[in-house]
Parts: structure tokens; sequence; C-alpha cells
């Protein structure tokens, strides 16, 4: 079906991968993004251009991506620019409000209250206050979100100041989101990091002061110079910075990275291996607990008695409606997943001539939308039985039995007629669990 497929990635293969080999892993959603197809995107622009009073009651969200950051780090396969000037980011900014301003007068959405706003990169952080203002002016013109429950902002330590992250309070963010990743200069240095430690040290005071309802810091197990000695360092200093929250990641290497183009063209394998990025993944939970967190999902802890809810996850995970905006953003509106333009140049254009900038996009089957929901929520930790029943009208312990089955066999989760839990075990390995529940037809595919 693709040209694509020749490459299984983990993501879609139930092989059991043990070294960190070039491929993703991170689940985010289903089908497979090699998937979509690019020739839907009229039935999407038809969809959006009709309303539906249905639509009122499913969670609206507003995701902004800022593609800039100061330097690219080697593991990372976001669509980031770390080449733009001020002109050149004010010229796509001016580009995402148009966009913004267009989703707002389409039937499918006008008049429908923001839920929750996501500004995700990149970094968010880099951009200027200037900037940054002016463009949630232009934004909050048309969607305001004076009454969305969460308004989450990812930042990068070093392009913090005071005054930015009082600017970032200001304009109503409620979740901030700090990209640590490690606290060892010599680690955040082999690994393209533009910050070093003592930024993150500047920065924390400067957060803390504004009151955020959650502080969300992110740290990645298994960057290349990792060992465990400087791991038990970085989660000793994470746990004395009191965050609310913590989302651990394992490193995986996408194809598009720094580390994977080095990898594919002979420099062997600089990442530690699956059991031993777990092996570290379980003492950070472990140390976090002692420390008074508690396990929110497969990758987030959150400390007892702070605010334990990431709307944007939870509402994504349940199919509430997203328009992502900006290059490469991805949506999901009426029932219908779709991409924007990849490249800053159509992306662009496309906006310039007053039209989306939708490139590709996937209308799933009420089958697909379950196993989407459920290998999604599964991430959690525990679902419940009869949500799906309630939904979907459909007894998820039935018609996946042989795969509940064969990940209890391997004591990967547990199950009654209520419930789904995952073991730790399950738990940490989950993105390499879900493909069990795939159709045939997506396994052994491109995932990305
Ligand atoms: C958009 S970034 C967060 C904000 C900011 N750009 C930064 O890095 O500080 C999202 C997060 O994805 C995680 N991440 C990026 N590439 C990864 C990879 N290859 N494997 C695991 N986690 C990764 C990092 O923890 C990073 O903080
Ligand atoms: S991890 Fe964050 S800072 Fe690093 S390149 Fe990716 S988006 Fe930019």
């Amino acid at each position: 079906m693709s040209e694509q497929i020749q490459i299984p990635e983990p993501a879609t293969t139930r092989k059991v991968w043990k070294e960190t080999d070039v491929g993703s892993v991170f689940v985010s959603n289903y089908p497979p993004y090699s998937f979509w197809r690019d020739e839907n995107t009229a039935e999407i622009e038809e969809m959006l251009h009709t309303s539906d009073s249905g639509d009122r009651e499913i969670p609206l969200g507003l995701y902004m991506h800022i593609p800039f950051c100061r330097k690219r780090c080697k593991f990372c396969y976001f669509r980031v620019y770390t080449d733009r000037n001020s002109a050149e980011i004010q010229t796509y900014l001016d580009a995402l409000a148009k966009e913004v301003e267009t989703y707002s007068t389409l039937p499918r959405v006008a008049g429908r209250k923001l839920h929750f706003v996501y500004f995700g990169g990149g970094t968010p952080s880099y951009i200027s206050v200037k900037h940054l203002k002016a463009l949630v002016d232009r934004v909050k013109a048309v969607m305001p979100w004076d009454d969305a429950e969460e308004v989450a902002f990812e930042c990068e330590p070093g392009t913090l100041s005071q005054s930015k992250v009082e600017a970032v309070r200001e304009i109503g963010v409620t979740r901030l989101s700090l990209g640590l990743e490690n606290l060892n200069d010599d680690i955040l240095r082999e690994n393209g990091r533009a910050h070093v430690s003592k930024e993150i040290y500047r920065a924390m005071p400067w957060v803390k002061a504004q009151e955020f309802a959650q502080v969300n810091v992110d740290l990645i197990s298994g960057m290349v110079g990792e060992s465990w000695e400087t791991w038990r360092d970085t989660v000793q200093g994470t746990i004395d910075l009191d965050a609310d929250s913590v989302t651990i990641y394992q490193m995986e290497l996408p194809f598009n990275t720094t580390y994977s183009k080095a990898i594919r063209d002979g420099g062997g394998l600089p990442v530690a291996d699956w059991a031993t990025k777990r092996a570290w993944h379980n003492y950070a939970i472990e140390e976090f607990a002692k420390a008074g967190y508690e396990t929110s999902s497969a990758y987030t802890l959150v400390k007892k008695g702070r605010l334990n809810k990431f709307v944007y996850r939870d509402a994504l995970w349940r199919s509430a409606d997203l328009i992502g905006t900006g290059v490469a953003s991805f949506s999901h509106v009426g029932g219908m997943h779709f991409q924007n333009q990849t490249h800053w140049d159509p992306y662009i254009e496309t906006i310039d001539k007053g039209q989306l900038p939708i490139n590709r996009s996937f209308v799933p089957t009420k089958e697909e939308r379950l196993i989407r929901e459920m290998i999604l929520q599964l991430k959690l930790g525990r679902i419940e039985t009869a949500y799906f029943q309630d939904k979907f009208g459909v007894n998820i312990l039935h018609q996946f039995g042989e795969a509940y089955q064969r990940l209890r066999d391997y004591e990967m989760l547990d199950f009654d007629s209520q419930s789904v839990t995952l073991s730790r075990e399950g738990l940490l390995r989950v993105d390499q669990l879900l493909p069990e529940f795939y159709h045939e037809k997506y396994r052994n595919s491109r995932y990305t």
C-alpha cells in the first residue's frame, strides 16, 4: 500500500527491540502516520465548512506550534528552525495568527469556547516578549481562552528571563513545562542541548515566583553519555527542584535525528539499550515515589497534594477536537485527523493565499477510533471497560481478548471485567506493547 512500508519501526511491530535502533517508538496516534494521505483534504475542508450542533458537547483545544530553537538537539525529531531572524519569526507568527483567525470563522469552530490551549514546539519560550504579546493579542481577539481549563507553554531553560516568565504568566498560562532533560553539563553539551544546568537553577526561582497552577519538568532516560552515577545525581537534583510534575521519556531515535543519521552512516550505537533505559526510568519512579510523587501516566509523576491533571493529554486521548496551527501541526476535528504543510515555504504561501494549509489526512473507521483511544489511554496505566462499552458499544476484553490474554501471560498487565491495569514492567515499555492491538494491515510498517 505504501512505498514506505519496507522499513518497519518499533511503533508498529511486535518484535522485541533490544538495542536502541533507529525508528520511532513513541505512539502518539493511530493508525500510523505513514497511512495518512493527501487525497482526503477536500473532505476535511467540507467538514470544517459544515456546522454540527453535536460538536458543542466536544471539548475544543488550540495547539500553536512555535518551531524555533537556539540549537537543534542531536536527538530531536520535531520540525524546528535554528537560523531564523526576527523578521522571519514575525512572518511566521503573522501566518500563525492568520491561520487561527481563519479557523475562528469556520462553521465547525465559530462560537465554540476553548477548553484548553497548548503552546508547543520547538521552543515557545524562544520568541521575544514583544512577539509573544502581539501573537496572543491577535489570537485572543478571535478565540479567547480566559475560561480555558488549561493553557500550557513549553520552555527551554536558557531562553527564559525574569520578564519573559512574567509575560508568560500574564498571557494566562497555567501549566509551564521546562525541558531539563538532565542536570549534568557534559551530557547536556554532548547531546547538543543549548542550555547547561546553571540556566535551570537561574530560571527556577523566576518560575516559582509566578505561582503557575502547575510546573512540569521533562527528563530523558538514556541520553548519550549517561551512567548510573550521573542518572542518580540527575534524579536527586530534580527531586530537590520540587516541580509539581515530572515527565520522563526514554530516549528514542526516530529517522530524522542527528544521532540517527550518524548511526546510519556507520557511527555505532551511542545510546543505552532499552533494558538499561527502563532500569533508569524505574529507579527514577522509585526515588520520586519516596519523595512523594505518584504515577499519573507511563511518563508522568505528580507530587501528592499538587494539581494532578493534564488537560491537553487527557482530552486528546479521549478524542477531543484539537485545532493544530503552525507548520507540521496535527489536528483532530469532527472525527477526522489532518496535518498541516510540513515545510516553511508551502505553509506560509498557503496561508498567504487565504487557504488552510492542510497537507494530509486520515478519516478513521469506528473500530480505528476505538483502538486509538484504547491504546492511548492504556498509557495512563489503567482503563475502565465501561468507558468503551458506553462510547463504542464494545466489550474490549472480548474484542481484543487474545491480545489482552497474551500480555497478561507476559505479566505486562492484569484485568477483570471492570478494568485493565498495567504492571510496572508493562508501564515501562507501554509503547512497545501497543502494536499488539493494531489491525494486521498496520503492523510492520513505517510509523511516521
Ligand atoms: C518540544 S520539547 C520541550 C521544549 C523545549 N523545546 C526543550 O526541549 O526544552 C519536548 C520534549 O520532548 C522530549 N524529546 C525530544 N526528543 C526526544 C527523543 N528523541 N527521545 C525522547 N524524548 C525526546 C524532550 O524531553 C523534550 O523536553
Ligand atoms: S528537544 Fe526542544 S530544544 Fe531541542 S531541538 Fe527539540 S524542540 Fe528544540
